[in-house]
């Protein structure tokens, strides 16, 4: 009788382990899938409301108003300190310009509400400037 119980015992524990195991490896993979996805989702996606604003800005300024804008100098002002000269300083983990790949309204709407350790440049830089920079910063690309 007692070697019954015993032997019960062990075969209950054994299943228990074995199904935590495979239950926590599960779990583990689903977290972390669930994980790169928030991280891709805050390194990529601008939020729409964002981007809304960016077109809205490109909308309203026009062609001349950008030209007039003397862009490098508005970015050896405003971004040289985190960006450096050729937009590959990466000071404040800022991003490598040269390396950058998203499009001109991603870029207008970051530098227009910032992200992360970049502050926001509403209120600081004029639409037509945001727009001139963001421009410029293109032409630094690799
Ligand atoms: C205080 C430091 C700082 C300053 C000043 C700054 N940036 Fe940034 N910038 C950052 C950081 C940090 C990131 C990365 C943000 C993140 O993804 O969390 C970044 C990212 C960017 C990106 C996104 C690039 C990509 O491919 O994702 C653009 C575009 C950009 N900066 C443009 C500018 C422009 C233009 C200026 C000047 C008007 C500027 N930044 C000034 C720190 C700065």
């Amino acid at each position: 009788m007692q070697l019954l119980y015993t032997t019960i015992f062990i075969l209950i524990t054994i299943g228990f382990l074995l199904t935590s195991a495979c239950g926590n490896q599960n779990n583990k993979s689903v977290q972390t899938a669930h994980n790169q996805e928030v991280t891709k989702k805050m390194k990529k996606e601008t939020p729409p409301e964002q981007l809304q604003k960016a077109k809205e800005i490109l909308q309203t300024v026009s062609e001349a108003a950008i030209t007039s804008i003397d862009a490098k100098a508005k970015y050896r002002v405003f971004c040289i300190a985190c960006h450096g000269p050729k937009g590959d300083l990466n000071f404040n983990n800022a991003t490598d310009l040269t390396q950058s790949t998203i499009g001109l309204e991603e870029s207008i709407a970051q530098i227009y509400h910032g992200k992360g350790m970049m502050t926001p440049f509403k209120g600081i830089m004029k639409d037509k400037e945001i727009v001139a920079v963001a421009k410029y910063i293109e032409k630094l690309r690799k």
